[in-house]
């Protein structure tokens, strides 16, 4: 997430009070702000509220209500919101907390708070994600071939790099069969074998030559397309001390692992915080995913609460429900990612994830909030400042 470009974004109905709040902020070199001047506001509030990295000012209107009311129906919003309007009416007040607004300031009031309140959000929102974020370790594993586990790590990594902006490893230890690279459109130049074979002699800076770099905080270790490696050919031992160099780059580490109980994929199993058991929406994949939990619960002493279930091409048409796979399971910590064939396809013929290139739509919605989930994003908002002021305010 590039620190020095945070987009200012002044929304309201009076350009003169637009213009002074721009002003009172001009000082700020590394912001590039625009105003936004109409009668009716939810347009831009729709609009503008979606964009990354953004700080969205908005003065309220005689519509205040309708306009907060809007605001908190908006799905997915990126932006941190600051509100301008009347301080004193508390079902204003009350609808902006709702709405997870980050600050409201009164409108006769603006010229002496604006300034610290703008500070102070956009100090925190470069590292907003990351504040209470620890090291992570993501596996995630198919009840059967095909149920879209490396889709999901794929996008999984995307979303805690992307749109997180924590530095992401997303390895692919599917050393026969692993085609993770095609959704990145990535063929490693180093595969990950060769920087097993050469693990004692390297670094946290030298293990990153054999990484496929996607974007700035997205990199990818891969295995080679053509030397497939068979069961037992992993030396575990330099597994892990290849996880331990990543874990000095990487604030996360999301492992796409193939559908094998093996030394290898106990040891990942075992060292990560999360595992993910990916599969579809049929009885067959039901009973395979109970056998699965059972094999790590019992057999690996893995923890129930370590294990999380998604439900891949989720249909709620379907007469399968969620409360049956819970009771076939026995386990309920379970997700589900929408199906949505058109846009899955149109992603991986770009080489991009769906994230990327299909950002609205329902299934990257589902798979955001799964990202989150795994990845233990905890927004910081400033809500709970907000809320003392207010509580101060009101009684
Ligand atoms: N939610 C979904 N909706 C539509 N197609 C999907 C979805 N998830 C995965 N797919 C597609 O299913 C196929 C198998 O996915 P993949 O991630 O390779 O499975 P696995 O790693 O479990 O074998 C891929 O072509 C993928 O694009
Ligand atoms: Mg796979």
């Amino acid at each position: 997430m590039p620190e020095n470009k945070i987009n200012l974004i002044l929304i309201g109905a009076d350009e003169l009070s637009l213009e002074k709040q721009q002003s009172i902020l001009s000082y700020s070199g590394d912001i590039k702000s625009q105003l936004f001047c109409s009668k009716t506001l939810i347009d831009l509030i729709a609009k503008h509220t979606q964009d990354e990295h953004s700080i969205v000012i908005i003065n309220l209107s005689a519509d205040g209500l309708k306009e907060l009311q809007f605001l908190n129906n908006v799905d997915d919003k990126k932006a941190s919101v600051i509100i301008i309007g009347d301080q004193k009416n508390v079902d204003l007040l009350s609808l902006a907390i709702r709405a997870g607004v980050k600050d409201f300031i009164d409108v006769k009031d603006y010229e002496h708070k604006l300034d610290g309140v703008f500070c102070n959000i956009k100090k925190n929102i470069t590292h907003a994600y990351n504040k209470n974020n620890v090291k992570r370790l993501n596996a995630i594993i198919n009840a059967k071939g095909g149920s879209g586990a490396s889709f999901i790590a794929s996008n999984v990594a995307y979303v805690l790099a992307q749109e997180c902006g924590l530095r992401v490893a997303l390895v692919d230890l599917d050393l026969q069969f692993g085609s993770l690279g095609l959704n990145f459109d990535k063929i490693p130049k180093y595969p990950l074998t060769e920087a097993l074979n050469v693990i004692n002699d390297l670094d946290s800076i030298s293990l990153e030559a054999y990484m496929s770099k996607y974007n700035e905080n997205l990199s990818l270790l891969l295995p080679s397309p053509s030397d497939i490696l068979l069961p037992g050919e992993i030396n575990v031992a330099h597994l892990k001390k290849l996880l331990e160099l990543l874990q000095i780059n990487y604030s996360q580490i999301v492992v796409d692992l193939p559908r094998l109980i093996d030394p290898v994929s106990s040891m990942i199993m075992e060292q990560a915080d999360q595992i993910t058991l990916v599969l579809q929406q049929s009885l067959v994949q039901f009973r395979d995913g109970r056998r699965l939990i059972q094999i790590l619960n019992k057999d690996l002493d893995i923890p129930l609460d370590k294990i999380a279930i998604v439900v891949n091409r989720y249909d709620p048409k379907n007469s399968l429900r969620i409360e049956d796979l819970k009771n076939i399971v026995k386990h309920d910590q379970v997700y589900t990612i929408a199906n949505d064939f058109e846009h899955v396809a149109s992603a991986s013929n770009l080489g991009v994830p769906l994230c990327e290139s299909s950002a609205s739509t329902k299934i990257a919605h589902d798979l955001k909030q799964l990202a989150r989930n795994l990845g233990q994003i905890k927004l910081q908002h400033e809500q709970k400042s907000l809320l003392r002021r207010i509580k101060r305010l009101l009684f």
